[in-house]
């Protein structure tokens, strides 16, 4: 029988990931620090959405995938892939400290022939700087006794058709023979696999997938201040240019950018490229531009609620949609958050209805009905489904539309102001 690949982190990234090598015929061991995920787990319960429990209950039960937080276990497998979350710290420097942690846990159960595979996003050189000298302690060489490489996860959490199993995926080793170890275990599992010549260039792959986003959200952002000002209607206006069949690709405004990757992984590159005394001055750029857009916004909420001669101060305002992108549970780094926190400091009644988010316990709120006409103003900051928008603007005495969900062109009796 195969030896199991290990997996390290049950996360966005790590179950997903587990379910694709156990669909494979895989038997796969997650180590987890969280108990209350390692039993859900060995309960075949998913807490995951794109993994669902009628999906991962056989394989639990047919002992394909379990999980533990014993690390010596993975001295059982034949691969290991790092799955760690890679945040920035208070001082937005790039924050290694879970994954060292646990390359440090992992290092003494190291065996001879295995391969090691950090997927988390990080800026090029971790693999090799950081992670190669602590499994190396082992008395174990790359290359010739395990190997180690660096392949980047795309997931897109929500979506159906493009998903851990089919979105190629890139593979750069230490060593060529290391190379060729991590392309032979995914191809085992996964539609398509992409070597590069190293790891530097698997991770600095990622970054600019992240960055290419972030720049070109940016630049809609900052083009739909300015149409703001000129009263032109930039959803009209990117909606029009998107009907070119070449040379151009569609990026959507909005109150800023959220989730685990692209808030945080440009900064990943930004920190980097100071030892080389290089400046990334489009990712700055484009940092400043999305980081001003839940500010932009508050002004906006301002003028609109000025225009029903109301004051932000006092006035009754509730948010449509707190998750970070639509369809989606997910708050990390929500700019709906940043919205409420700007808010509630101008003295608004912020509530907020969100069928996908119950509760918001750090800001003390809970979802509420979405009862239009009982507020001041509605302000749609996600676009989920689900929701009757038209229906909303009938109901509602004024709508911010910061997603372009209700469709209208431009205001409606100054009643729907879109960003
Ligand atoms: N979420 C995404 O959409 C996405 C997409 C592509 C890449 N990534 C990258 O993948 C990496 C992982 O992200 P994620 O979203 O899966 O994170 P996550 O927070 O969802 O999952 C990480 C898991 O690791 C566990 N954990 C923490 N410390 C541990 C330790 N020492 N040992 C074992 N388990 C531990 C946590 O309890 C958690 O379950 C990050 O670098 C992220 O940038 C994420």
């Amino acid at each position: 029988m195969d030896k199991p690949v290990g997996i390290v982190g049950a996360g966005y990234v790590g179950l997903p990931l587990a379910q694709v090598f156990a669909e494979a015929g895989r038997r796969v061991i997650l180590v987890e620090t969280s108990e209350d995920r390692v039993d859900a787990i060995n309960r075949g319960e998913s807490y995951i959405a794109d993994v669902s429990t009628e999906e991962l209950k056989p394989l639990v039960a047919g002992g394909r995938v379990e999980a533990t937080s014993d690390y010596s276990t993975l001295a059982q497998a034949d691969a290991i892939l790092i799955a760690l979350p890679t945040p920035l710290s208070a001082q937005r420097e790039p924050d290694l400290t879970v994954l060292l942690a646990a390359v440090e846990d992992l290092a003494p159960h190291l065996q001879r022939g295995q391969l090691v595979v950090l997927e988390s996003t990080t800026y090029p050189g971790t693999t090799r700087e950081r992670l190669l000298p602590v499994l190396e302690r082992s008395g174990l060489c790359v290359g010739d006794d395990f190997h180690l490489a660096f392949s980047p996860e795309r997931v897109d959490p929500g979506r159906r058709d493009w998903t851990t199993k089919n979105t190629p995926k890139i593979v750069g080793g230490v060593t060529d023979a290391c190379t060729a170890r991590a392309v032979e275990l995914y191809e085992r599992a996964l539609d398509t696999v992409h070597p590069v010549s190293s790891p530097e260039a698997a991770e600095l792959s990622k970054l600019l997938e992240n960055i290419f986003r972030a720049v070109n959200i940016a630049l809609v952002n900052e083009l739909a201040q300015l149409c703001d000002r000129m009263r032109i209607d930039v959803w009209e206006v990117v909606g029009a240019a998107a009907t070119k069949p070449f040379g151009f690709m569609s990026f959507r405004p909005g109150p800023g950018l959220g989730g685990h990757c692209m808030p945080i992984d440009p900064f990943y590159l930004t920190w980097k490229a100071r030892e080389y005394d290089f400046y990334t001055e489009f990712i700055e750029l484009a940092g400043k531009v999305n980081e001003n857009m839940p500010y932009w916004c508050l002004g906006k909420i301002v003028r609109a609620l000025n225009a029903h001669e109301k004051s932000l101060n006092g006035s009754k305002l509730l948010l449509l949609g707190v998750a970070y992108k639509e369809n989606s549970d997910d708050t990390r780094e929500s700019p709906a958050l940043k919205l409420i926190e700007l808010l509630q400091a101008e003295g608004a009644d912020v509530s907020y209805h969100d069928p996908f988010v119950t509760e918001l316990p750090e800001h003390g709120l809970v979802s509420v009905p979405l009862e239009a006409e009982t507020s001041d103003c509605v302000v749609i900051v996600t676009a989920h489904r689900g929701i009757d928008y038209d229906d909303l603007v009938e109901r509602a005495p004024l709508v911010v539309d910061l997603r372009n969900a209700t469709g209208h062109n431009g205001t409606r009796n100054g009643k729907v102001w879109k960003l």
